[in-house]
């Protein structure tokens, strides 16, 4: 008896986490096919672009991580993937989140330069805090926003 009771409580909490994990608050943001496959595309190789940079950070490969940092997140990328027509679709705040990556990742792309010249506690600790600033880049736009 006392065993059913228990696996009754342990369920409500399943039911409880899933519905909770299922609340889906993103803003629905509409565009037309080709242009959400090449969003999600272009987002793809934000990853690759990111796990790119942290290896070379790794590697002390700073001049590399600035580099991938300018060209395939900054500014520098912004026509790479299209971003100046993609934004005719996206509410202003998306388009601003999507300013505040390519600037996070140009200023990470400068803090990395430094880091090349300057190996030391402070300038590494900078660059960290410049890599923190892209990856929260990317969640302030994921957390609000879908398209699909
Ligand atoms: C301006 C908004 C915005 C920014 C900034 C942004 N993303 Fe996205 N990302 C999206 C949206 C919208 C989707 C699609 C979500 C959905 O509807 O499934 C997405 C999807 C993705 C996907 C899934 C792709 C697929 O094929 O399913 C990856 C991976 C991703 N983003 C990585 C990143 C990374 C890494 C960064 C930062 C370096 C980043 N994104 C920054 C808006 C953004």
């Amino acid at each position: 008896m006392r065993k059913i009771a228990f696996s009754g409580a342990i369920a409500a909490m399943l039911v409880a986490a899933g519905g909770a994990s299922a609340a889906d608050n993103r803003e629905l943001v509409k565009m037309p096919g080709q242009m959400q496959e090449h969003m999600l595309e272009s987002m793809r190789d934000h990853l690759v672009a990111l796990d790119e940079i942290l290896a070379a950070v790794s590697a002390e490969k700073y001049d590399e991580a600035s580099k991938v940092a300018e060209e395939r997140l900054g500014m520098s990328s912004f026509e790479l993937h299209g971003a100046s027509h993609m934004a005719a679709y996206m509410p202003k705040p998306m388009q601003d989140a999507g300013g505040s990556l390519h600037r996070a990742a140009s200023r990470f792309a400068i803090a990395a330069k430094d880091t090349d010249l300057d190996r030391s506690y402070p300038a590494m600790k900078k660059l960290m805090g410049a890599l923190s600033e892209m990856t929260t880049a990317c969640n302030s736009c994921h957390v609000s926003y879908r398209i699909r």
